[in-house]
């Protein structure tokens, strides 16, 4: 799978994408991630990239010159799945659009930046915007690394445990149940003793009790889901 980020930042989503599971995708062969810097299609000695919103207001916006030549030469390059547009006024990313988008293989990624882009060019060139919560980042490159973290972990043979995926929080629409490691007594804490059991059918059960439990308490939202309500 590949993913092609444009970007006025490069620099903030070179550190996040290359490291652990990441990195292990790409030197597996199975992700690939290209940035590009759309000051590179800046016009003028000073690769001007954005400029004043028309009408007035605070806040600079994305001109559309420099995106459209950046897109344009991307989409001659290839066939892409989804141009996505990162945005807070963009579709709640959520773990079954992350599903869906795992079984791509070309996703191009343009990140919103100051006040935004030219509206002509979503309207031209945008096939899907995502946000990745109700709150606004200083630009929408920590979103893009959120995305590409998320579908990319998702890609067979990305996890080494290639059912761990499947227990996530999300993947049924329950959140995960607790995990616990050794020593099986920390503090006077002891790990519930369902855990050393060794009977797998018992563990099941538990777990599966104590997603409901807590997602019950957590995600009451979630539950009334989950729940057919
Ligand atoms: N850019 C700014 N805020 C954002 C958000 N919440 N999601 C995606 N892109 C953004």
């Amino acid at each position: 799978m590949r993913f092609d980020l444009v970007t006025v930042l490069p620099e903030l989503l070179e550190s996040p994408l290359n490291h652990s599971i990441m990195q292990r995708a790409k030197d597996r062969g199975l992700l690939e991630v290209h940035l590009h810097n759309l000051r590179d299609y800046g016009a003028g000695k000073h690769k001007q990239v954005d400029d004043y919103a028309f009408g007035g207001g605070a806040g600079m916006v994305m001109k559309p010159e420099p995106i459209a030549a950046c897109l344009e030469q991307l989409l001659g390059e290839r066939q892409y799945d989804e141009v996505i547009y990162t945005t807070p006024d963009g579709v709640v990313l959520n773990q079954g659009l992350c599903n869906q988008m795992s079984l791509k293989e070309n996703i191009l990624v343009l990140c919103g930046h100051y006040k935004g882009i030219d509206e002509r060019i979503r309207e031209t060139f945008i096939t899907l915007e995502i946000s990745i919560g109700d709150y606004v980042l200083s630009g929408g490159e920590l979103a893009a690394a959120v995305l590409v973290d998320t579908v990319g972990r998702l890609i067979p043979g990305v996890l080494n445990d290639e059912t761990s995926a499947l227990f996530d929080s999300f993947q049924d629409d329950l959140l995960a149940p607790p995990v616990y490691t050794r020593p099986a007594v920390w503090r006077n804490l002891p790990v519930p003793e369902v855990l050393l059991s060794g009977n797998d059918k018992m563990i099941q059960d538990w777990r599966h009790e104590k997603s409901l439990e807590r997602t019950r308490e957590r995600r009451p939202d979630l539950y009334g889901k989950f729940m057919g309500e």
